[in-house]
């Protein structure tokens, strides 16, 4: 039989203010039955300032500062997560942005079950490999020396 080795990938993934701590478990639960690897994992309250710049591709947006204000509004759960194809599988497993639409298309995800709105949305994923090495080195900086960073997409083991 012919092994092959697929390359591991990263993406930052959010748990948002304001989800229940039973959900929060449910979560991370689901996140390691999924075979992630939760390389990281930070609790912290960002700043308006790391708020506004982690979000700064929405500047424009209507609902920049609600966003942020939300953000900030309690602890986040910060996580890198770390598998084959992470930031397109973490995305499925957050489904759609809207949960009126992410209960219709996808019942069985995360903010199909628990997010309240369009707003308070209970997770965030990064959308591409780009924006996830960035957003990684943003919150929690140089992580090259870690055995499971593969975005040269060759095999550390
Ligand atoms: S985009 O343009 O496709 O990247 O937009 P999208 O991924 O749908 O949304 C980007 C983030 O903005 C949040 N969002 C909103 N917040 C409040 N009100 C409205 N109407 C709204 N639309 C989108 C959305 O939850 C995304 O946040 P993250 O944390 O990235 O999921």
């Amino acid at each position: 039989e012919i092994n092959f080795f697929f390359p591991k990938e990263h993406t930052l993934a959010v748990i948002k203010p304001d989800t229940a701590e039973e959900h929060r478990e449910e979560i991370l639960g689901e996140i390691q039955s999924k075979s992630f690897t939760i390389t990281r994992l930070h609790e912290m309250v960002l700043s308006r300032e790391v708020a506004e710049e982690f979000y700064k591709e929405h500047r424009d947006k209507p609902f920049f500062s609600q966003l942020v204000d939300y953000m900030c509004r309690g602890p986040c759960t910060m996580m890198i997560l770390t598998k084959e194809n992470a930031v397109e599988e973490w995305r499925a497993m957050m489904g759609p942005t809207d949960p009126s639409k992410a209960r219709e298309k996808a019942p069985e995800s995360v903010r199909a079950r628990f997010a309240k709105d369009i707003l308070e949305n209970t997770v965030h994923g990064s959308s591409s490999a780009k924006h996830a090495q960035e957003k990684i080195h943003f919150i929690f900086g140089d992580i090259s020396s870690e055995s499971e960073v593969i975005s040269t997409g060759e095999d550390n083991g």
